[in-house]
């Protein structure tokens, strides 16, 4: 392993007035994408449609690293140069998804636990040896009726910090992903609650790994109201209840936090992450790692014609600059207007 590297690498990851852009949709997440646009899920329609997003001009002013998939590292350009080369020309950390998914826990109904852990040493080095120098495991958190147990947020947690560990020892940085997904009906005081106990037993896993803070990324949900919430938070709750939870769980080693979106709408991701670095200093880089958020409109507007790439480009670009500005709590709804319309 080497330190240095990571902690190197991690700092780049959350440098200012950038974030990373989620690209790693697994074969079947991205049949759902392509679906929605009636597009079919091909290896090669997924090829081109990750081409048209690296190859956005501009995009590393706002893009410091991309997360792919197992396929999308091997995948090339249409000229021939490996995307992980392509993508390390622009200075954008190209980096893997490296978690099998979330499956049913057993004795946890409505629970899961990510699963990949069997083999994953080997398959570190390996995409080491591909151009990786990050990689990324999501845990995934349902909130319902007596839900989470603590048995699904630890199971979670010390398989999230096996990934961690696993990943330093290869000189990769781990992105660590513990999502609190929000489906429901519940409150922000409710999502709050389940996001701290999750945060606090995540550290507590990585702490008793000897995973290192410094040569790592956290990359939580926002605290929000459930998507079917009657009277959801609006932007200055969300980042008043978020920041508090961070502060009671996260450690001031950690660099920087990459949030995902999680489906909120692109302009609501953009706006929370405004709101949450305008009350600043704080003691990490408060940064985004969105996928719906940062890729939705420019999937829209692509609908997979290649006539459409320039438009396609030109949104992911607006979207880009739009979240690189909200780093700074400089972003503003007016900027909106300097967007494409699709
Ligand atoms: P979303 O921003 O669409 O939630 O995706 C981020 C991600 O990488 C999920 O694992």
């Amino acid at each position: 392993m080497s330190t240095k590297e990571i902690e190197t690498n991690a700092i780049k990851m959350v440098a200012a007035g950038k974030g990373i852009l989620a690209a790693d949709e697994s074969d079947g997440t991205i049949k759902k994408r392509f679906d929605s646009i009636n597009v079919p899920s091909t290896e090669e329609n997924r090829r081109s449609y990750r081409e048209m997003l690296f190859t956005t001009k501009g995009v590393e002013d706002f893009i410091s690293g991309v997360i792919l998939f197992d396929e999308t590292l091997r995948q090339s350009a249409q000229d021939g140069t490996p995307f992980p080369t392509l993508l390390a020309g622009l200075g954008i950390l190209p980096g893997i998804k490296v978690d099998k998914g979330a499956k049913p826990l057993a004795g946890a109904p409505g629970e899961t636990v990510t699963e990949g852990l069997d083999g994953l040493r080997d398959r570190l080095k390996e995409y080491y040896g591909l151009g990786a120098r990050f990689t990324k495991w999501r845990g995934v958190i349902n909130i319902g009726e007596g839900l989470p147990t603590s048995y699904a947020i630890e199971a979670n947690a010390h398989a999230l910090a096996r990934f961690a560990a696993l990943s330093q020892e290869a000189s990769l940085v781990p992105i660590v992903e513990p999502e609190v997904l929000m489906d429901g009906g519940h409150s922000i005081e409710t999502c709050h609650e389940a996001s701290e106990a999750t945060f606090k037993c995540v550290f507590d896993e990585l702490s008793k790994q000897r995973v290192l803070l410094e040569g790592m990324i956290l990359k939580p949900n926002m605290v929000l109201s459930g998507k079917d919430c009657p009277s959801r938070a609006g932007v200055e709750e969300v980042a008043e209840q978020t920041l508090r939870c961070l502060r009671s769980a996260v450690p001031e080693g950690v660099p920087g936090i990459a949030f995902l979106s999680g489906g909120q709408t692109d302009e609501e991701a953009t706006a929370h992450l405004n709101a949450l670095n305008a009350t600043g200093p704080h003691p990490w880089e408060l940064s985004f790692s969105y996928g719906r958020a940062l890729q939705a409109p420019a999937l829209k507007a692509w609908v997979g014609e290649a006539s459409n790439v320039p438009l396609a480009q030109k949104v992911l670009y607006h979207r880009a600059k739009c979240n690189g500005s909200a780093r700074s709590g400089s972003y503003s709804t007016a900027m909106e207007k300097e967007g494409v319309a699709v």
